[in-house]
């Protein structure tokens, strides 16, 4: 068990593997279900699919390793953690603001994502209800026209006093397990509920290879089309990189806290990594199918999830009680995720101003649940309140969309950009060296990745996605 070198012992992991399980939960979620698919379709399939991939082996995992790194040698929360290796450094301690920047980067993903959380809540209910209706026997929806079906979802997010309900309801559930504390309720969710989802997902999806347009899928997914890689679609690539792996909130800084010594942070830094870019490709070979064997529009954007899936699960032996079990687990997938979100702010406040963990969380779910009312009126009664009209990233977006749009597109990738400058340029060589568990070669490709590539690379692609207009 890990101790902070000021204060009391901090909470620890119980094992290696719980801490990998934790972070492949906090990985794993909503980015790579319902996130991943959307902005695939939205940015055109294979050019977009491509370049995530190579978005997330070099610049992903180097900022991965590093934010871990940057826990571990701190043992704080992020802005701690960040001061603690810039003292060490003799550099400035106002790097730890590039931690605060990502711990309010935290804070607004979570109002937003439990709106999307809110929204699973609801399809676990429908299915659930299905079941009590018809018997565990047949298809889903049995006897339910495909129109009825696919209107589901926009009548869902239409109706604001059912989403708010549902969205505060998974905060509070949140809530729960982020003031059980880090091994009494995050460890036990990522432990048993990942490895069930893993499989799960596997199973639908192999299902759906036999039914669906499967190599139309294929081809849609991973064609390379240089022509569709703008800036516009590499930003959102690099933006779904980070979304998805966590990256550039502190919050991989956060858990990386709880790492002990013993655990070889590069080696498990790849396997976050690739366990996290399986489930988003599995996702897109899930959902895809069924966009086109039904004719759906694959450039839907952020209902696509919802709108493909009561199809599948129509159509299969069982259908009703395999799509409760699959929403089931994408719920809990989203609790991990949302947990990690939740512990980010948490964890500062309990660091900076010396709150218990039970107020700190109230307070920051308190916060949430702000955010988290307008998000969900942003698709209803606030659908034509365009708060950041005025700048061309965020034309024509709701609440919802802003938030969305500002974390993923700014405030994670500028986050990752500082991380890399001061994990690259500022910290310690020797403190690097002796913390990321690697040697030789791959030890000089890393380091050229975070003193090079990342930065010059994040950079480019944020001043070409945000403006366009510049290059042309
Ligand atoms: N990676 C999570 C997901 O894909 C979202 C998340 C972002 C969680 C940042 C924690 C921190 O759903």
């Amino acid at each position: 068990m890990a101790l902070s070198s000021s204060g009391p012992a901090r909470e620890g992991w119980s094992s290696r593997t719980a801490f990998l399980l934790a972070a492949i939960g906090s990985a794993v979620g909503l980015g790579n279900l319902w996130r991943f698919p959307a902005e695939a379709g939205t940015n055109g399939g294979g050019a977009f699919v491509l370049f995530y991939i190579g978005c997330v082996v070099l610049i992903g995992l180097p900022i991965l390793l590093s934010e871990t790194l940057i826990g571990r040698h701190g043992q704080a929360a992020a802005p701690e953690s960040f001061r603690r290796v810039a003292e060490q450094s003799q550099a400035s301690p106002k790097w730890e603001w590039v931690a605060a920047f990502g711990v309010l980067s935290a804070f607004l993903i979570l109002g937003f994502y439990c709106v999307v959380g809110g929204w699973v809540l609801y399809y676990i209910g429908l299915f659930a209800s299905d079941i009590v209706q018809s018997g565990l026997g047949g298809g889903a929806f049995a006897g339910v026209s495909t129109e009825s079906i696919e209107a589901l979802f926009p009548a869902l997010i239409g109706d604001g006093q059912l989403t708010v309900a549902l969205g505060i309801a998974f905060l509070a559930i949140t809530l729960f397990f982020v003031i059980r504390g880090v091994s009494g309720g995050i460890e036990i969710a990522a432990t048993w509920l990942m490895p069930a989802f893993f499989v799960l997902l596997v199973g639908i999806t192999v299902y759906g290879a036999f039914g669906g347009a499967f190599s139309e899928t294929l081809a849609y997914l991973f064609t390379f089309e240089p022509e569709k890689l703008t800036g516009e679609v590499m930003l959102a690539a690099v933006g779904q990189a980070f979304f998805s792996l966590s990256l550039g909130v502190a919050g991989m800084v956060t858990y990386g806290a709880y790492v002990g010594r013993n655990v070889n942070l590069a080696g498990t830094s790849a396997i976050i990594a690739a366990a996290d870019t399986s489930v988003a490709l599995l996702a897109g070979l899930c959902i895809f199918p069924i966009v086109f064997a039904a004719g759906l529009a694959a450039g839907a954007g952020p209902g696509l999830m919802f709108v493909t899936l009561p199809h599948a699960f129509q159509d299969m032996p069982v259908g009703a009680l395999i799509g409760f079990a699959f929403f089931i687990m994408v719920g809990f997938a989203a609790l991990t995720s949302s947990v990690a979100l939740m512990e980010v702010p948490t964890a500062w406040l309990m660091d900076n101003f010396r709150l218990t963990r039970m107020s700190a969380s109230l307070s920051v779910a308190v916060g949430a649940g702000v955010l988290c009312v307008f998000s969900a009126l942003s698709t209803g009664s606030l659908v034509d309140w365009h708060p950041l009209e005025a700048i061309p990233l965020f034309a024509g977006q709701g609440f919802f969309d802003v938030l969305d749009t500002f974390t993923a597109k700014l405030t994670m990738p500028i986050g990752a950009l500082l991380t890399s400058i001061f994990i690259g340029w500022i910290a310690e060589r020797r403190l690097v060296d002796s913390e990321n568990g690697i040697s030789g070669w791959l030890h000089q490709f890393y380091l050229l990745l975070v003193r090079w590539l990342c930065p010059l690379a994040l950079a480019g692609i944020l001043l070409l996605g945000i403006f366009p207009g510049w290059f042309e």
